[in-house]
């Protein structure tokens, strides 16, 4: 069994975005990767970093059209060679499998190399030419690991006629398993494409004829779901890795000043009070949100250990990233949870204001309660947990 990587592993190029990537490549190294294409995404952070994390990993990595663009040399290894003994009874007993390492060309991609040298992409489709004959002499198949869209692994399985395995992710489509020749097979070279975002893992099954050549493959994409058992060294990784994230987040947020924090409201606009003052004249609406997960959804976050993580913030509070809306604790202590004004607006003028206020509707309860994060959310259910208003006949259906 060889685990792969087919480039674009890296998160996103900021402090959080590093301390994920740190973590991923240690976890890499536990499960025992070999090799991993390295895509654009892990040069974003710059040269150095890009250093660090390669020292760190204990696979080999691979990149056949990242260049330099003084020389056209590849900045890595761009090819690498496994021998792989196969199970008793097989008509052959060891096969070489090459690797290629391939990513998207880009002609607006430029990476600053160590001493002003710049790294540029290649076209994929020429790179692999240029190296295949050499490649195939030391390997009996050719797989090719590859960070580029769909239609463009496609065009590179129809176009580079000596590749036998095509490997990749990048945006959000799976392709179909081996009863489907018309997606995953384009003369001799087969595909698999899984996701991105690490959700889902592809296993490739190859038997091999007696020309140690490929005479069939069972590709199958296997979602990471919780039902697969945790393994507890890893998921204690994860646990390190949030919480460290989350203190950083933190200190990083207590830092800002109370001027800087606070976006500049306009005004003329109603702003956010909490949803403690409603309670005065709304009491029932009030007595019924309290008994509701909704008064206590930023608690699941400080449970979790995220109660500063940007991604989680926005549904667990009022109106964050919005003018005037949830910063921090700190700073906005009342626009925790998901208050009356998540769902009804700003409030500062109502009801001094006089006109009309809270216009609202059962089909904003999708924005939070997302396929992703809310796999249950059935609203026949769940409206009725929350209701705090009059049915309306027609709502009603009588
Ligand atoms: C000082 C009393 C008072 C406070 C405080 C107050 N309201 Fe009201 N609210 C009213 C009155 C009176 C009405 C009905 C008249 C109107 O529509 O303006 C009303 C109407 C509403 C309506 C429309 C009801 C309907 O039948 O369509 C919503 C929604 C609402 N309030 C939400 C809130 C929320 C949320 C808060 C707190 C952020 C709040 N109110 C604070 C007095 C108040
Ligand atoms: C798109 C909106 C959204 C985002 C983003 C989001 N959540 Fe939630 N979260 C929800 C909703 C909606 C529920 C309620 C799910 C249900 O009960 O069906 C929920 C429920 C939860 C719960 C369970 C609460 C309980 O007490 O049962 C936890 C814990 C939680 N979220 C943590 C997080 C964390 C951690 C993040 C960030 C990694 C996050 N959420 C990001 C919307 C979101
Ligand atoms: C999760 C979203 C959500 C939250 C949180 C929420 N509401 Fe509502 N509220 C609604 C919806 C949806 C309606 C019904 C709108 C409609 O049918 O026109 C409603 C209706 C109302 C009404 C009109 C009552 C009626 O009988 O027609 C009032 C008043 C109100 N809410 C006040 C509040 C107050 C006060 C809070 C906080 C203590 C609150 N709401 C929290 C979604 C919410
Ligand atoms: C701003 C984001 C947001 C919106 C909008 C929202 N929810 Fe939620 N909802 C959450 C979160 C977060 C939780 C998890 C709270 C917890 O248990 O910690 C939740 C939990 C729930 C729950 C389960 C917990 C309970 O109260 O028993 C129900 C039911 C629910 N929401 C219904 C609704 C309905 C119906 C609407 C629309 C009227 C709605 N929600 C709109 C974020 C939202």
């Amino acid at each position: 069994m060889l685990f792969v990587d087919a480039g674009d592993w890296s998160g996103d190029p900021n402090p959080q975005g590093a301390m994920q990537t740190r973590a991923l490549i240690e976890a890499m190294n536990v499960l025992g990767y070999e090799i991993a294409n390295v895509g654009q995404r892990e040069l974003a952070p710059g040269w150095e970093v890009f250093q660090e994390r390669a020292k760190q990993a204990r696979f080999e990595l691979v990149s056949a059209n990242l260049v330099w663009q003084d020389s056209g040399e590849p900045i890595l290894a761009p090819t690498t060679v496994r021998k792989v003994t196969l199970r008793n009874g097989a008509r052959v007993k060891e096969v070489r499998i090459g690797f290629i390492g391939l990513c998207q060309n880009n002609p607006a991609f430029q990476a600053q190399g160590p001493g002003g040298r710049r790294i540029v992409t290649l076209d994929p489709a020429a790179a692999a030419e240029k190296l295949l004959p050499g490649l195939r002499k030391k390997a009996d198949i050719v797989v090719a690991l590859v960070s580029m869209d769909l239609d463009l692994a496609r065009a590179l399985a129809r176009r580079v006629k000596d590749i036998d395995l095509v490997l990749g992710g990048g945006g959000p489509i799976q392709t179909r398993p081996d009863d489907f020749p018309e997606d995953t097979q384009f003369g001799r070279s087969r595909l698999m494409y899984v996701g991105d975002q690490g959700k889902i893992l592809g296993e490739v099954r190859l038997f091999f004829n007696a020309q140690r050549g490929i005479a069939s493959t069972q590709r199958a994409a296997i979602g990471l779901s919780s039902e697969w058992p945790e393994d507890p060294a890893l998921a204690q990784l994860m646990e390190r890795t949030k919480a460290a994230i989350n203190d950083d987040n933190r200190a990083r947020t207590e830092a800002q000043s109370p001027f800087a924090a606070a976006p500049a409201t306009a005004p003329q606009q109603a702003i956010f009070t909490g949803s403690e003052r409603c309670a005065e004249c709304h009491q029932d609406e009030a007595a019924a949100w309290k008994a509701t997960g909704h008064a206590h959804a930023f608690q699941a976050l400080v449970k979790a250990n995220q109660d500063y993580n940007p991604k989680c913030i926005g549904c667990h509070t009022i109106a964050y990233g919005q003018p005037g809306g949830y910063t921090s604790p700190m700073m906005t202590p009342t626009l925790q949870n998901v208050g009356c004004e998540a769902c009804h607006g700003a409030s500062s003028r109502h009801p001094a204001g006089g006109g009309p206020y809270g216009r609202t509707s059962t089909v904003l309860c999708l924005t939070c309660h997302t396929r992703e994060n809310s796999p249950d959310y059935d609203p026949a259910t769940y409206i009725p947990k929350i209701r705090h208003w009059k049915e309306r006949p027609a709502a009603a259906g009588k």
